[in-house]
């Protein structure tokens, strides 16, 4: 079956959970038994905290989207990203990190693992699998891949890296949040997790935290089910709903999103302010030739490198903009920009850049529209500049 049709139908059981299309949003945090001996029998669902029928559905959606045998749901996705490291790691464990990991990851990395016992090493996106081979050692038990990489868009080899990790016995993870498990298969290519942030492009509207680590390892499985019993995750079914109502359309939301963004990136590439546009599907980029290969579509993020100006005039740009709004998070309907600098600080590696770094989300919106309010930021811009 075509994609498309599967995440229509897949995680659908009409017959087992009531007859509507959509599942029936089960709530509950006591579950009544049938009898003593099923209190403390661990193959019944005896707790709401996991299990209800909501999140089920949505468990099983995404295992077929992402060719998983098992989901786990965390509150968010840094909870699926921080919670995957939590249920693998231990003191004495070091991890490897990417640079161009989404910043909270490192956060975590740096304040809580630290106090662990577990050391964190980053390193830079654009290493060649061998060269971060060449990192590891016989304390590492973990590495941490995103691709493209967080606000600066850089690929990683993935296929490559996974094979050598699984060769020396490493677990991988990848935040996978940029493919929504859609555009790239990481498990197919041998990495351990793949962790996507539902609330980007499977929730698909701005409104609904959630995140999800998949996985084909069974060992790695149960850690991850474990930790979620002994730290008390939850998602509500809620949620769930919301979710799995967002993955029905997101095979026709996300080409849509990539079409509208490649536009205005050519647009923008064009534009005489801006020096580079960071994004993997355009020909020439740095990643392009490794997105071409393992990836079947682009989403809606990237990144705009202005050539050198002031802060102010930065500011000047994003405030005169009507359409597109400034925010954190992206994956909704509608279009966001922002100012990237003050994040770029906390990289291990120095990031040479020839001036300010935009990222903007680009929606469902017209491509004109768009552009007139980027004109329009432009004109800020430079008026500012003068
Ligand atoms: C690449 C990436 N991963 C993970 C997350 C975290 O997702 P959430 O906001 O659901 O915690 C984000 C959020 O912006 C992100 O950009």
């Amino acid at each position: 079956m075509d994609e498309e049709t599967r995440l229509i139908h897949t995680g659908s059981e009409p017959a087992r959970l009531g007859r509507t299309v959509n599942p029936p949003i089960q709530r509950g945090s006591t579950v009544l038994l049938p009898d003593a001996a099923s209190l403390y029998d661990d193959d019944q669902l005896t707790y709401g905290i996991t299990g209800l029928s909501t999140p089920v559905a949505l468990q099983n959606a995404l295992a077929e989207l992402e060719g998983a045998t098992n989901v786990t749901l965390y509150p968010s996705g840094l909870a699926a990203i921080t919670g995957a490291m939590l249920a693998v790691l231990k003191a004495g464990d070091e991890v490897l990190v990417v640079d161009s990991a989404y910043k909270p990851t490192r956060r975590f990395c740096d304040r809580v693992l630290g106090r662990f016992g577990v050391t964190t090493r980053y390193y830079d996106p654009k290493l060649s699998p061998e060269a971060l081979m060449g990192l590891v050692t016989s304390s590492t038990r973990l590495i941490v891949l995103e691709a493209p990489g967080s606000l600066t868009f850089e690929m990683q080899d993935i296929p490559a890296i996974a094979a050598a990790a699984n060769a020396r016995g490493v677990l991988t993870l990848i935040d996978n949040t940029w493919a929504a498990g859609l555009l790239f298969k990481p498990l197919a290519h041998g990495v351990t997790m793949s962790v996507q942030a539902l609330t980007k492009y499977v929730g698909g509207h701005s409104d609904c935290f959630m995140g999800s680590v998949a996985t084909c390892d069974d060992a790695v499985a149960k850690l991850l089910g474990d930790a979620m019993w002994d730290i008390g995750w939850s998602v509500s079914s809620d949620d769930a709903y919301t979710m799995l109502r967002g993955l029905r359309t997101l095979a026709t939301r996300l080409p849509r999103h990539a079409e509208n963004g490649l536009a205005i990136a050519r647009w923008l590439q064009e534009r005489p302010e801006v020096a580079r546009v960071l994004h993997p599907a355009l020909p020439g980029d740095a990643g392009h030739a490794i997105w071409k290969r393992d990836f079947t579509g682009a989403c809606g993020l990237f990144g705009v490198v202005l050539k050198p100006c002031s802060q102010k005039a930065v500011h000047a740009f994003l405030d005169s903009l009507k359409l597109f709004g400034l925010g954190f998070s992206w994956g909704g309907y509608e279009s966001l920009a922002l100012n990237c600098d003050p994040q770029l600080g906390a990289r291990s590696i120095p990031v040479d850049l020839e001036g300010p770094l935009l990222r903007f989300h680009i929606g469902l919106e017209g491509i004109e529209d768009l552009k007139a309010d980027l004109r329009r930021g432009f004109e800020a811009l430079n008026a500012a500049k003068a």
